[in-house]
């Protein structure tokens, strides 16, 4: 049994050796890519909808004609409202957990980063994301973990694997992001959408993201930091200006 216990809680279901061998291999297998569903403990999960819920009024909403409709809350908005979606991402224990899928020896983004931890809803009928891969504009390889806390809705995260290994096929699959599930994936090399919402629906998905190396180029980081002011946070909260 690996320690999945933190100071205060424990925040996911007790991963056996054996379960733990499965999911490195399974991860490896599948092009750096996993789905493990109920990963969250109730009731830690219980309390991440109670602070999602603290900072949902913070949500910044976006709208990228044919890309993305969506809102997102940053990490020090979560850092100040939704302590327990902050301390989950700084869990050490998670950390070991993604470090023993990867082999990598994982850091967590600077504080800068916005996108570290943040909050995605959507809300509103037609919120989604076309097809992109989560690209790293650190030095080294990025890996997003995505953390299902609410699903009232019709949308699928539709993934495709493989897509940059060459003579081998691609492999397409779709799943709902139900709550308590971990999908966790190299950002580089899976490419991935979610479907539009339809009327009524409510999904709240927690995003986290790890490097292998926490250094960014200037020029990567205007162009990081542009993609979050345009397509997530606004540019106030990127940049401390007003929205444009
Ligand atoms: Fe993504």
């Amino acid at each position: 049994m690996i320690n999945t216990h933190d100071d205060f809680n424990s925040f996911v279901i007790d991963v056996t050796e054996g379960q733990l061998e499965a999911y490195k291999s399974s991860f490896q297998k599948n092009d750096e890519f996993i789905l493990i569903p109920e990963f969250i403990s109730r009731g830690i999960l219980t309390r991440m909808l109670l602070d999602s819920e603290k900072s949902k009024e913070d949500a910044h909403r976006s709208f990228i004609p044919k890309h993305k409709k969506g809102g997102s809350v940053p990490r020090p908005i979560l850092k100040k409202k939704s302590p327990i979606l902050s301390s989950l991402y700084e869990s050490r224990e998670i950390l070991y957990f993604f470090n023993q899928l990867t082999g990598q020896d994982l850091n967590l983004c600077p504080d800068h980063d916005l996108h570290a931890c943040a909050l995605y809803l959507y809300t509103e009928e037609g919120d989604h994301i076309d097809y992109h891969f989560d690209t790293s504009y650190y030095k080294g390889a990025r890996y997003t973990a995505l953390l299902g806390i609410l699903n009232r809705s019709e949308c699928l995260l539709e993934y495709e694997l493989f897509h940059k290994q060459e003579g081998q096929d691609i492999v397409k699959d779709a799943s709902p992001v139900e709550p308590g599930t971990l999908v966790f994936f190299n950002g580089d090399k899976v490419r991935h959408r979610v479907t539009p919402a339809g009327v009524g629906d409510e999904r709240i998905v927690l995003t986290l993201e790890y490097v292998t190396d926490s250094e960014m180029s200037l020029v990567t980081k205007f162009v990081s930091n542009m993609k979050d002011a345009i397509a997530y946070f606004g540019f106030r909260s990127v940049f401390g200006t007003k929205d444009v």
